[in-house]
C-alpha cells in the first residue's frame, strides 16, 4: 500500500521522535537534543541522540539513523505499512486508503482477522472438551504444560462434518468467509463444504503483530500428512511469515539472538525450557523474505535444523539462499545437532543449558560454505585445484553486497592458499583424506605415538611441543589460552612453558632468536639443549626450524587437542570417584555433563 507523502509528513510532524523513542530508551534532554543509550548496540555511555526539530535519531556509536517510522520498524520488527499503521493510531490519524478497491480489500482483511481469531478460540475450546481429550493427552504426553498449551493457544479441530461452519454461523460468520480464510473448502463437484482441518491438533500461526492468520494441524498418531498447513489466503503467505515471530521478537531483542528451528513443536519446547526466542518456517524451505524478517531481529540468526540428512540439507539450502542477500554485519549461523535429535528432543534431554552450549558453538555461514565447497572436492592436481577455485569463486560471485563480497574473496583466497600449499607427506606427517575442513590432521611422529615406555614417550612429546613453540613463536598467540590450560608432566618443561607464555604475553611480537636469547640468559640453557635437539626433530619433524608454519600449526592443534582430551578423561575419573563417595545429585549431574561434553555433538 502506498501512503501519500503528505500523510507521512503529517505523521512525522505529529509524533515527536523523542516521544516514540522515549518509550523504549531513557532520554536526557540536552539543549535542542535528547541523548541516551543506543538501543541498537551495547554501550555504557550514551552516543545516541534524538533531534525533534529535524525529526531524526542518530547514533554516533553504531551509525543507526532514522525517523519515527524506521524506529518502529527496527525496534518492533514491523514492516513499513505496519509501522505506519501503528504510529498513525498512536497519533490519532486516520490512515488514508488510496483507492476504493484498496479500502475494500483492507475491510475484508480486517474481518478475516476476526474470523480466524474466532476459529482459533473455538479450536482452543474444543481441546478442553470431551472430544479433545485425546489431543490434550497427546500434548501433555509430549511434555507440554497447560501453561504452554495456553500461551501458544494450541487447540483441537474436531472430527465430524460441518462442525466448524455450524459453530461459526451461530457467531455470525459466513461460509464464504471461512472459505476465504482457508478453513473450509468447497468440494470440486459441489455439495457441502468440508472442514479443511479435522481430528488434528491445531497450532495457530500469527503475523508479526501477533494476530492469528493461519494454522498448522498435526495428525494424532501416525499418518500422512503429519502436518497440514492452511492454504495461502489474503492473510497468510507461508513464505513471508515465521511461526512464533511476534513472541520471539521481544525475547530476541533482549537475548541478542534468534533461533530458527524446523518445527512448531521445537519452538514450543524451546520456549517452555526458557528459550523463548525461537521461530520456525512454515513447512517450506527458508525463504528470502524470512531471512529478511530474521535480520530485523538480529544480525546473526542461528539455524538449528534437525540432526538428520534432511535437516542438514535444509540448512545448506538456507545458506545458499542467504548468500546473495548478505550485508555488512548480517549473516547466518548454524548450530549442529547430534544426529537423530531435533531441538525438541535435545532440550528435553539436555536442558536449556545443554542447548545453549551448542548454540554458543554455532558455526559461521562462511565456514559452512567453505566446508561444503571443499568436502566433495579433491585438490591433488592443478586441474582439480582450478576446478575447486572456480567453484568457490562462483559461489562468492552470487553475493550482491560489494563489501561482503570483497571480504569473502579475501577470506576464501587465504583458505585456498592454506589448503593448496600444505605440504603432503613428510616425516611424521600423514595427510588426512580430502575435505576435512581443509585442515590435515597430522599424526605425531611414529616414535612419539607407537612404542616405547609411556614416560619416555610423554617426555619426547613434551619436548616436541616446546620446540614447536620456540621454532614457531607466531603460533603462540593464537593458542595461548589452550596452552595456558595444559600442564606438562615434566616439571622442568612445564616451568619452561610458563616462562615462554609469559614472554609471549609481554612481547607482542616474538621471534625465535629473541626467545632463545632470552631463555639462554636464564637458567634454561641445558633444558633448551634437550628440547632443540636433532633427536626431537627426527621424531617430530614439525617441531624443527625447517618445518613450515602450516605443518607446525596443524601439529600444535593436534597436540593441544590431545591434552584437552586427556584432561577430560582425568576429569571424568575424578567425577566418578566423587560420585562413588557421595551419591548426590550435583555429583551425578557433574559426571553426566562430562560424559555429554565428551561425546560431543554436531552433524553440521
Ligand atoms: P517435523 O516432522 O520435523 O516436525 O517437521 P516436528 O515438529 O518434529 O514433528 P513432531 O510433532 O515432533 O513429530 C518439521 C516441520 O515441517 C513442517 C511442519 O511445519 C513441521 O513443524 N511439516 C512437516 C509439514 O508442513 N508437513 C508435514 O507433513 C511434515
Ligand atoms: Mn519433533
Amino acid at each position: 500500500m502506498a501512503f501519500p507523502p503528505q500523510f507521512l509528513d503529517e505523521l512525522r510532524a505529529r509524533l515527536p521522535v523523542s516521544e516514540v523513542v522515549g518509550r523504549k530508551v531513557r532520554l536526557v534532554r540536552k539543549g535542542r537534543e535528547h541523548s541516551g543509550l543506543c538501543p541498537f548496540h551495547n554501550e555504557k555511555t550514551p552516543s545516541f541522540t534524538v533531534n525533534d526539530e529535524k525529526a531524526f535519531y542518530h547514533c554516533f556509536g553504531c551509525g543507526q539513523h532514522g525517523d519515527v517510522i524506521t524506529f518502529a520498524m527496527e525496534t518492533e520488527g514491523l514492516s513499513f505499512p505496519e509501522a505506519v499503521e501503528r504510529l498513525a493510531s498512536q497519533a490519532g490519524l486516520q490512515v488514508p486508503q488510496s483507492s476504493p478497491e484498496e479500502r475494500e480489500r483492507a475491510k475484508v482483511r480486517n474481518t478475516l482477522y476476526d474470523v480466524v481469531e474466532a476459529v482459533c478460540a473455538w479450536y482452543q475450546e474444543n481441546l478442553h472438551q470431551s472430544g479433545g481429550r485425546e489431543a490434550l493427552d497427546y500434548l501433555r504426553g509430549r511434555g507440554f504444560t497447560d501453561e504452554t498449551i495456553g500461551s501458544f493457544r494450541l487447540g483441537y479441530a474436531p472430527d465430524g462434518r460441518g462442525k466448524l461452519l455450524q459453530a461459526m454461523e451461530t457467531r455470525g460468520i459466513r461460509r464464504d468467509q471461512l472459505i476465504e480464510a482457508g478453513l473450509i473448502k468447497q468440494p470440486e463437484g459441489g455439495g457441502d463444504p468440508r472442514d479443511y482441518f479435522f481430528n488434528r491438533v491445531m497450532f495457530p500461526i500469527s503475523d508479526a503483530r501477533g494476530r492469528v492468520i493461519a494454522f498448522g494441524g498435526r495428525i494424532l498418531g501416525e499418518g500422512q500428512p503429519k502436518y497440514l498447513n492452511s492454504p495461502e489466503t489474503p492473510l497468510f503467505h507461508k513464505g513471508r511469515n515465521l511461526y512464533n515471530y511476534a513472541m520471539a521478537r521481544e525475547a530476541a531483542r533482549e537475548l541478542g539472538t534468534v533461533i530458527v528451528a524446523e518445527g512448531y513443536t521445537d519452538v514450543i519446547a524451546l520456549a517452555q525450557a526458557g528459550l523463548p526466542n525461537a521461530v520456525a518456517p512454515l513447512g517450506t524451505a527458508v525463504t528470502e523474505e524470512q531471512i529478511s524478517l530474521l535480520w530485523r531481529l538480529t544480525d546473526e540468526p542461528v539455524l538449528c535444523f534437525d540432526g538428520d540428512t534432511a535437516g542438514e540439507r535444509a540448512a545448506l539450502r538456507a545458506a545458499e539462499r542467504a548468500m546473495p542477500l548478505l550485508k555488512p554485519g548480517k549473516t547466518l549461523r548454524f548450530m549442529g545437532l547430534p544426529s537423530g535429535e531435533d531441538p525438541d528432543s535435545l532440550v528435553q534431554s539436555r536442558g536449556a543449558d545443554g542447548f545453549r552450549h551448542l548454540l554458543d558453538n554455532a558455526r559461521q555461514l562462511a565456514d559452512v560454505v567453505w566446508q561444503t565447497e571443499i568436502a566433495a572436492a579433491r585438490h591433488d592436481t592443478p586441474e582439480r585445484r582450478a576446478d575447486l577455485e572456480r567453484g568457490v569463486n562462483q559461489r562468492i560471485s552470487g553475493i550482491a553486497d560489494d563489501g561482503v563480497k570483497y571480504h569473502y574473496q579475501q577470506s576464501f583466497r587465504q583458505r585456498l592458499r592454506d589448503l593448496f600449499f600444505q605440504p603432503r607427506g613428510g616425516a611424521g606427517f600423514k595427510g588426512a583424506k580430502g575435505g576435512n575442513w581443509g585442515k590435515k590432521k597430522p599424526e605425531l611422529a611414529p616414535g612419539l605415538g607407537a612404542r616405547g615406555d609411556i614416560g619416555a614417550m610423554k617426555a619426547m612429546q613434551e619436548r616436541a611441543l616446546i620446540a614447536t613453540l620456540i621454532n614457531h613463536p607466531d603460533l603462540i598467540h593464537d593458542s595461548i589460552e589452550a596452552l595456558n590450560e595444559i600442564s606438562l608432566q615434566s616439571r622442568e618443561l612445564d616451568t619452561l612453558l610458563q616462562v615462554i607464555l609469559n614472554l609471549a604475553f609481554t612481547a607482542p611480537v616474538l621471534d625465535t632468536r629473541d626467545l632463545q636469547r632470552h631463555l639462554n640468559d636464564d637458567v634454561y640453557e641445558r633444558l633448551l639443549g634437550d628440547v632443540l635437539h636433532a633427536q626431537v626433530y627426527r621424531k617430530a619433524s614439525f617441531a624443527g626450524p625447517e618445518a613450515t608454519v602450516t605443518e607446525a600449526r596443524a601439529a600444535l592443534d593436534e597436540m593441544l587437542q590431545r591434552y584437552g582430551r586427556g584432561r577430560m578423561v582425568a576429569d571424568r575419573a575424578e567425577a566418578k570417584k566423587e560420585l562413588a563417595d557421595d551419591m548426590s545429585e550435583p555429583n551425578s549431574n557433574k559426571l553426566l555433563n562430562l560424559v555429554r561434553e565428551e561425546s560431543g555433538a554436531g552433524s553440521l
